[in-house]
């Protein structure tokens, strides 16, 4: 990788760049992988049962000139978390130049209704895997690297019941961030989190049953787009002085 025109062009073309978008076969990960390849970066995309739906990203992708290969790693599982790192390298020759951190589960629910295997698995997907695809991206970047990891704006503010686990899980990230931040400035790698607000997607659909209370907390009163939140993290992906930092791609929440 030319780290000498990531210092100093602060233009957000990705050319010559390789990314990593976990959970990228639907939703906030297939918008951002298709938007780090409109900026020029050959993309690798991580899903667990969404074959069909990854393939279709990886033509997208190639559609407009990049390479792009979807891998089945599932981030629960410790091992394929970690692995899969090098078999984006290996598939991509190199790399990643960015790590998007994008799988997260959003199991909501009445705290007394959340089983120790829940605890368990939320926790797996959402931290311990983030940590270890997080360790093993670090172990092979060099300066100019990225890791832009997506929360939710249930971080900053939690508007009702229901959010325990899910709340818990994402802000553990924050502190990732922030440290792998102090961590790896030293050389030249970034850390940043986006927190997102409501944004249609299967997740979160916004004509679900929960959708107009969730669009009333914002300030703008809608749901957001997953290419709304993409293009914050391609910003990310591109920005050359700004780590440890959070974004609310929230359309208001926690104002
Ligand atoms: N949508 C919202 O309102 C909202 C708000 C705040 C934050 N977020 C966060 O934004 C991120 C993306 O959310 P989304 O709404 O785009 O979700 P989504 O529509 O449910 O898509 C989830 C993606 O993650 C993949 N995935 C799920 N579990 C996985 C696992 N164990 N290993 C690997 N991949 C896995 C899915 O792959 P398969 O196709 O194989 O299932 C899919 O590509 C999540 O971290 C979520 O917490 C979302």
């Amino acid at each position: 990788m030319n780290t000498n025109s990531v210092t100093t062009n602060p233009s957000r073309t990705l050319t010559g760049r390789t990314a990593l978008v976990t959970g990228g076969s639907r939703g906030i990960g297939a918008a951002t992988a298709l938007r780090l390849a409109r900026e020029g970066a050959d993309v690798a995309v991580t899903y667990v049962n969404g074959k069909e739906a990854a393939e279709d990203v990886v033509r997208a992708v190639e559609a407009l000139g990049r390479r792009a290969v979807a891998l089945r790693a599932d981030s629960g599982d410790a091992v394929e978390a970690a692995d899969v790192v090098e078999r984006a390298a290996m598939a991509l020759g190199g790399g990643p130049d960015v790590l998007v951190n994008n799988v997260g589960v959003g199991l909501l629910g009445p705290l007394e209704g959340l089983s120790l295997a829940d605890v368990d698995r939320v926790l797996a997907v959402n931290v311990r895997g983030v940590f270890l695809t997080s360790q093993a991206a670090a172990s092979r970047m060099v300066a100019g690297g990225r890791i832009i990891t997506v929360g939710t704006c249930m971080t900053q503010r939690v508007p009702g019941p229901g959010g325990t686990l899910y709340a818990m899980s994402k802000s553990a990230l924050t502190g990732l961030t922030k440290a792998l931040a102090r961590e790896l400035g030293p050389r030249g790698i970034t850390a940043n989190i986006v927190h997102p607000g409501p944004v249609d997607t299967d997740m979160n659909p916004a004509d679900g049953p929960h959708a107009d209370g969730q669009a009333a907390m914002t300030a703008l009163g809608r749901f957001g787009t997953a290419d709304e939140v993409a293009s914050t993290v391609a910003y990310l992906a591109g920005a050359t002085y700004v780590t440890g930092a959070e974004f609310s791609v929230d359309g208001g929440h926690a104002a």
